[in-house]
């Protein structure tokens, strides 16, 4: 891996080795991406404050999320079909994570299993749930990740109904993925993969099959997929899955100030501000653009995460100037997977962490609790002066 130095070397490389529907899968924002693009624009056109003449010889890029440590402020989001991008690919992210001082997300949608993983592993990890229709399903689900210790569920709030990515449709690639036979010509030119996810535990949703009835091929759990996700979703749903799971409970999905007030009071221990990477409501604001507005307006009541388009470990300063406490990485460390698999996660977290250690660095702060609007050239996106806030950052415990 001597030449990758940074996350789009990893991005360039899943794309030679990846099967086509499961890369687009990945890199699909919906509808016309507008969204998608502006997470990126709207993060890369923030200004960082170069300092000198400070000494930042000692840095400490750890912190603690949801009360538990991490080396840098990072999470693995959850990724549907992660095991698709290589084989087994839930159980090398989560040892990365683990390697790494970080945290793994286990998706419903995911390949290998709670079960498979928690065996597979030798520390707590995270679960990803969705609200779905049936609410016995749901909560045996919720169960059973209490049951193999995870110790955060993250309970996906902006996914009541599918936001459409053209490529999916086209490649075949509703989740689950139909199989085409453009798409097995593509899978025997990449053999390395094809024998990965040959060797791989499972070759379907590893929640799912054999836990909801007739849902053992593909096809019907497209069908139970679609119509499972739950439009009803609602704010009382909350309070049951908070009385289901005695972990630390975090609602991504997050993109509104109303709704983040509500979140603060809701029971949750944190909230994602995220617009699912853009691939959801296309025309929603980026989601760093209502990261400042959000943090203001809960303060100190529940933690303030973050996701949406963070490439290097600036955009993390970035966001963490912004009233994030971390951030969750999605498509930056699916390419390091499906490049290198569990070394290429590795290599992902590696390349921020260093990054944003230059970058505080450069900036001259030395610890993560420095952090805030003072790192920032005229910080954007907040409705108060920004310049009399920045004196002190933000206090964290
Ligand atoms: C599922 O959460 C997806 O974004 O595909």
């Amino acid at each position: 891996m001597k030449n990758i130095t940074c996350i789009e070397d990893l991005h360039q490389v899943a794309r030679r080795k990846v099967p086509r529907a499961f890369y687009d899968y990945a890199e699909a924002g919906s509808y016309t991406e507008s969204t998608l693009r502006a997470n990126r624009a709207d993060i890369e056109a923030i200004k960082l404050r170069q300092r000198v003449m400070i000494d930042v010889d000692n840095r400490d890029t750890s912190t603690t999320i949801v009360g538990q440590k991490f080396s840098v402020p990072l999470v693995l989001s959850p990724i549907g079909l992660l095991g698709m991008q290589r084989g087994d690919g839930e159980i090398l992210a989560c040892r990365a994570a683990h390697e790494a001082g970080i945290q793994f997300t286990l998706s419903t949608m995911s390949i290998c299993s709670i079960e498979d993983v928690a065996a597979a592993v030798e520390k707590p990890f995270w679960f990803q749930a969705y609200v779905i229709r049936d609410r016995g399903f749901m909560k045996e689900l919720i169960l059973r990740a209490a049951a193999a210790k995870c110790s955060a569920l993250v309970l996906t709030v902006d996914l009541q109904i599918l936001g459409q990515r053209h490529n999916d449709i086209k490649n075949g690639m509703t989740v689950p993925p139909e199989i085409r036979l453009k798409n097995v010509i593509d899978i025997a030119t990449k053999p390395a993969w094809a024998l990965s996810v040959l060797r791989g535990k499972r070759k379907t949703f590893g929640n799912l099959a054999g836990h909801v009835k007739g849902m053992e091929n593909v096809n019907s759990l497209s069908q139970w997929t679609a119509q499972q996700f739950d439009p009803t979703l609602n704010w009382k749903d909350i309070e049951w899955v908070r009385s289901l799971f005695p972990g630390k409970l975090i609602l991504k999905g997050i993109m509104d100030v109303e709704d983040a007030r509500i979140a603060a009071k809701s029971g949750a221990d944190a909230l994602v501000v995220s617009n699912h990477g853009g691939r959801q409501l296309d025309g929603a604001a980026s989601s760093i653009s209502m990261l400042p507005k959000i943090a203001d307006a809960v303060g100190d009541d529940i933690e303030v995460l973050f996701d949406g388009g963070v490439r290097t470990g600036m955009d993390v300063e970035r966001a963490i100037a912004l009233g994030a406490r971390g951030c969750f990485i999605g498509r930056s460390y699916v390419w390091g997977l499906g490049a290198y698999g569990q070394a290429g996660v590795c290599k992902a977290v590696d390349i921020m962490q260093k990054e944003l250690s230059v970058s505080m660095a450069l900036t001259g702060v030395s610890s993560i609790p420095e952090i805030g609007p003072n790192v920032l050239v005229d910080p954007p996106f907040t409705q108060k002066s920004p310049r009399k806030k920045s004196a002190k950052p933000k206090k964290r415990s």
